[in-house]
């Protein structure tokens, strides 16, 4: 996605606005229609498939002898913590860490362009309670002890739309267990797409992933609960000022 027109400077301090040509760029290929149906039973039984047989483990061995940078110290002063895994620009954790002052906000991106303008923007801030790190967020996560995190958050992933790519969805990933267990208990999981597919698959995810069982409650599925103004994420601003339906699913780990 291209940056919206207004300057990197303005990017958090207002809601982005699209011209008519970026939102042209903004489609949904799958519909978007509440209650999500199930995905295919063929889907359903290669997400199983995946489960059993990813592990968690030999996934980040690719990292073993790369370059995995460290948290930021100043994340654990705080009590509550949030994650925003795939941050983009960072409007989230921005947004909410100058809300609520007391709690600490963490992103995480790996994009070369986005990930690195994240933490020349924070540096330059100097908000104490928020982070951020440029890195790809899967030997991270692994790496954190578990129930570091009262919410975690996706905003709008690359839906991955060719099949032989499908495993890189979050519904596939062996990332799934270790999601669950850096949630503390009554911390929330938070995805969101404008894409029905993606959402379905996700949420049967939630519902029959091994380590989802009985870990977690549903605590939202339905249409975003914010609107435009509000935007979360620079894809949300962007979808919403299209006119596109966007979907938000919420699973809260019982504690
Ligand atoms: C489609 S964009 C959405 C960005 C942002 N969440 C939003 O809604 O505006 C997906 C983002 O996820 C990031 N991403 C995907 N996989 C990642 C990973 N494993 N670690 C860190 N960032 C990742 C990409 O670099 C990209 O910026």
């Amino acid at each position: 996605m291209t940056e919206p027109t207004t300057s990197f400077e303005e990017l958090w301090s207002t809601t982005p606005t699209w011209t008519d040509e970026e939102l042209k760029e903004a489609v949904t290929q799958s519909p978007l229609e509440f209650p999500l149906s199930e995905p295919e039973e063929k889907v359903q039984a290669a997400m199983r498939k995946v489960w059993d047989r990813h592990t968690l483990e030999r996934y980040v061995q690719r990292w073993d002898d790369a370059y995995v940078p460290d948290v930021p110290g100043g994340l654990w002063d705080f009590d509550w913590r949030a994650c925003d895994v795939g941050c983009g620009f960072g409007l989230f954790a921005f947004r909410e860490s100058g809300r609520h002052p007391e709690r600490a906000y963490l992103g995480i991106d790996k994009g070369t362009r986005r990930g690195s303008k994240l933490l020349q923007r924070i540096e330059t801030l100097q908000r104490p309670n928020l982070f951020g790190m440029h890195g790809n967020a899967i030997p991270i996560l692994a790496r954190m002890p578990d129930e570091s995190f009262d919410l975690l958050s996706l905003f709008y992933p690359n839906p991955w739309w060719p099949t032989k790519h499908r495993k890189k969805r979050w519904s596939y990933h062996p990332i799934i267990p270790k999601l669950i267990s850096l949630l503390k208990p009554g911390g929330e999981l938070l995805l969101c797409s404008n894409e029905g597919f993606y959402l379905s698959e996700w949420l049967f995810a939630m519902q029959h992933h091994p380590a989802a069982k009985g870990v977690l409650e549903e605590a939202y599925v339905g249409p975003v609960t914010v609107d435009w103004v509000e935007s979360r994420s620079h894809f949300e601003s962007k979808f919403l000022q299209a006119g596109l339906p966007c979907g938000e699913i919420r699973f809260r780990k019982v504690g």
